[in-house]
């Protein structure tokens, strides 16, 4: 299966993708974790995408294409992948499409998890993550440590209030209008409602794929 995970930053896409990769039995591909690994580790990539990512800004098309079929090719995406936050613009829709295509694969779905703007910079201003596996938290603190691989808590640069502003910007402008690609092009789109507890919004979403 190869699922999108797709809404606002805060809208729980990176807690939802392990959860739903447990339930569904494929693995989880996240473009945040990819860039923010590359950043840690001071590569050229990094260094193309930081200065982006720390004002909340989109990081561009190419750079973002090439890391999802670089991964692609790796043997552990050969069932299917959760795409988290990948496709966050009509290009990248359409690049992603042209790939799978010549894979002979396509998106069976799309999640599209729906929560208004109020809820998200609550959410975005309570996160903390682990610096390591990069989960993340709501109400704990910096330092505090990771329950699963014992990483220090830390903020997340483009957690804060202006950066919050201009990825929310971003995604109204530049990410909002793939849902209506996906859904012109045919592919599955299903909605579902991301505020309520981690299990129900899990639930919810297990239930819009019919799993
Ligand atoms: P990325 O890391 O993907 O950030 P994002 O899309 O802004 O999403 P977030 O990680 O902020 O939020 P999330 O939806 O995963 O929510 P979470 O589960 O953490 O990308 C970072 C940057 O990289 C981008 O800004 C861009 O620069 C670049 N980039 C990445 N992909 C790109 C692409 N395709 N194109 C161009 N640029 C790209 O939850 C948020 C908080 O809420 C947490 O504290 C969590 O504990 C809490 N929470 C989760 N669910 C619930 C719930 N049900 N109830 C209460 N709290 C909850």
């Amino acid at each position: 299966m190869i699922l999108v995970l797709f809404g606002k930053p805060g809208a729980g896409k990176g807690t939802q993708a392990p959860l739903l990769a447990e339930s569904l039995g494929v693995p989880t591909l996240a473009t945040g974790d990819v860039l923010r690994a590359a950043v840690r580790g001071g590569t050229k990539l990094g260094l193309e995408a930081k200065a982006c990512m720390e004002r909340g800004e989109l990081v561009p098309d190419s750079v973002i294409l090439g890391i999802v079929a670089e991964e692609l090719k790796q043997p552990q995406y050969a069932k299917g992948v959760i795409l988290d936050g990948a496709v966050r613009t009509v290009p990248q829709a359409e690049g992603l499409a042209n790939m799978l295509k010549g894979l002979g694969r396509k998106v069976d779905a799309v999640l599209a998890f729906d929560i208004d703007n109020d809820e998200i910079v609550q959410r975005l201003s309570d996160r903390t993550v682990c610096e390591k596996c990069q989960t993340p938290y709501r109400g704990r603190k910096v330092g505090d440590v990771c329950e699963k691989c014992g990483g220090a808590l830390v903020r997340r640069k483009d957690d804060d209030p202006d950066a919050i502003r201009t990825r929310l910007t971003a995604y109204e402008q530049q990410t909002a209008p793939v849902l209506d690609w996906y859904k012109t092009h045919g592919d599955t789109v299903v909605v579902v409602d991301a505020v309520g507890s981690v299990e129900d919004v899990k639930r919810r979403a297990l239930g819009a794929l019919g799993k």
